[in-house]
């Protein structure tokens, strides 16, 4: 269907830039200080609003990271991307929430409870820990198990309706109503951690895939309708405008907020506006104007951002998928087996040796070569020539395999080693059950 990302459906998407322009996805080009290499070579390619948590970052406030799990299957390579990206933010002084989506995995998948539970402990949350997330500065959380969620995706469910959401998702009528309500549970759990009890309203980073950016977008608009206030650039400079209420305590209230900063203010109680005209830039009015709003409103948020990363391609051609055993390298593969994937693996490669060695390969739609851009080779001078010298038929499928397969090994049995040693109690502390 065509103007529509089916977050429930699997598959690979190619064209990455088209589908940045074609949903008004921005383009990801941000130089982080010490960030792993994902966030440079291309696979984390959009985002929407990350500036603030970008500057967040660089002035060292405080931010938050929000993330979450299906939990339907095993975790693979492309999950750890996730997490590689988590760490990152940890290290960088963001406060990290993950969600395990229980009760999307039952309204959409048809996991039980306790199933998606028993699968969250022991195939995430205990190589969330291997993997070095700091627990004592994380924390998991079950859908089902946290009521704020529930309660924040009923409350804020009035701010959208059922032709809305019709529109985006492409829902059949068929539809259960514990998948339809999916979507507003999401919503819960992006924008309470934002919440007084939940560390209260800071810039927000939701890293996902590409396919999760519907609910991301229906999200923003929610936290925007949710809002007292609207804020626009006009010819008198930076409007503040009240959508309903007591408009003459509202912007009275605005312009307190806004005194310490600006100074020329213009009010129009009858058209429920305020203008401030020494003000030129729209975001730091709307900001003051955000911390005005949160004085009585409980739902008054920083507009989550998010990032969007490119799918792992799956060793046997589609995407990276637990549903599919051979496409994926999973955490708790034993090294054996993941080099026997590895070695099977679809490449670039021309048909014979000779071919590729006239021709040249295609590292571009090879699985092996993003397993050395994803995970593998974090030096980029050595990633690129690994690119030319397959481009240039000098390097040959069968050893550029061997030695994705011995990194990968390594790779494995090191998160393993450490997921064994992971002990009961720091998993108890981590996951609030
Ligand atoms: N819908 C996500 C998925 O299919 C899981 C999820 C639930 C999630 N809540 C979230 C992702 C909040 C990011 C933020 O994988
Ligand atoms: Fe892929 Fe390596 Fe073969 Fe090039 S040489 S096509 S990168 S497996």
């Amino acid at each position: 269907m065509a103007g529509i990302i089916n977050p429930w459906a699997s598959h690979q998407y190619k064209d990455y830039a088209k589908l940045r322009d074609e949903f008004g996805i921005e383009e990801f080009s941000f130089d982080l200080p010490d960030a792993p290499p994902i966030f440079r070579r291309g696979v984390i390619f959009g985002h929407r609003g990350f500036n603030r948590v970008y500057r967040a970052i660089l002035n060292r406030e405080r931010f938050s990271v929000l993330t979450g799990l299906m939990p339907s299957g095993r975790m693979h390579l492309g999950h750890k991307m996730v997490i590689d990206q988590v760490l990152y933010y940890q290290k960088m002084g963001g406060d990290i929430t993950i969600a395990v989506a229980d009760i999307e995995a039952y309204g959409a998948r048809n996991v039980p409870l306790d199933a998606a539970k028993d699968l969250a402990l022991r195939e995430y949350v205990r190589n969330y820990i291997a993997l070095g997330l700091d627990p004592g500065r994380a924390r998991v959380y079950f859908q089902s198990r946290r009521k704020a969620v529930t309660d924040l995706a009923y409350i804020l469910g009035k701010r959208t309706n059922l032709s809305e959401v019709l529109g985006i998702y492409g829902f059949e009528p068929s539809v259960n109503m514990a998948h339809l309500f999916a979507p507003l549970v999401q919503i819960g759990d992006i924008l309470h951690v934002q919440l007084d009890e939940y560390g209260g309203m800071r810039p927000t980073v939701v890293p996902v895939g590409v396919d999760q950016d519907p609910h991301i977008r229906l999200t923003r608009e929610v936290a925007r309708r949710a809002r007292t206030y609207s804020v626009k650039k006009t010819e008198e400079g930076v409007g503040v405008f009240v959508k309903s209420g007591d408009a003459e305590a509202l912007l009275v209230r605005a312009r307190r907020h806004l005194e310490g900063r600006f100074s020329e203010f213009d009010i129009n109680i009858p058209y429920g506006a305020l203008y401030v005209k020494d003000a030129s830039s729209l975001e730091e009015v709307e900001e003051i104007i955000l911390r005005a709003d949160r004085e009585e409103n409980p739902y008054a948020f920083y507009l989550p951002a998010s990032t969007y990363h490119r799918f792992m391609t799956g060793l046997t051609g589609g995407k990276m998928s637990s549903s599919d055993e051979n496409s994926a390298i999973f955490l708790s593969d034993s090294p054996e087996m993941a080099r026997k994937k590895v070695m099977r693996a679809l490449t670039g490669g021309g048909q014979t040796v000779q071919e590729h060695r006239e021709k040249g390969g295609n590292p571009d739609v090879c699985a092996v070569y993003e397993l050395y851009v994803y995970h593998l080779e974090r030096d980029d001078e050595r990633l690129r020539e690994i690119y030319d010298s397959c481009r240039r038929g000098e390097r040959l499928c069968g050893g550029c395999k061997k030695e994705a397969a011995n990194l990968l090994e390594s790779l494995l049995r090191d998160i393993q080693e450490k997921a064994a040693a992971v002990d009961d109690a720091v998993m108890r502390e981590f996951v609030e059950m």
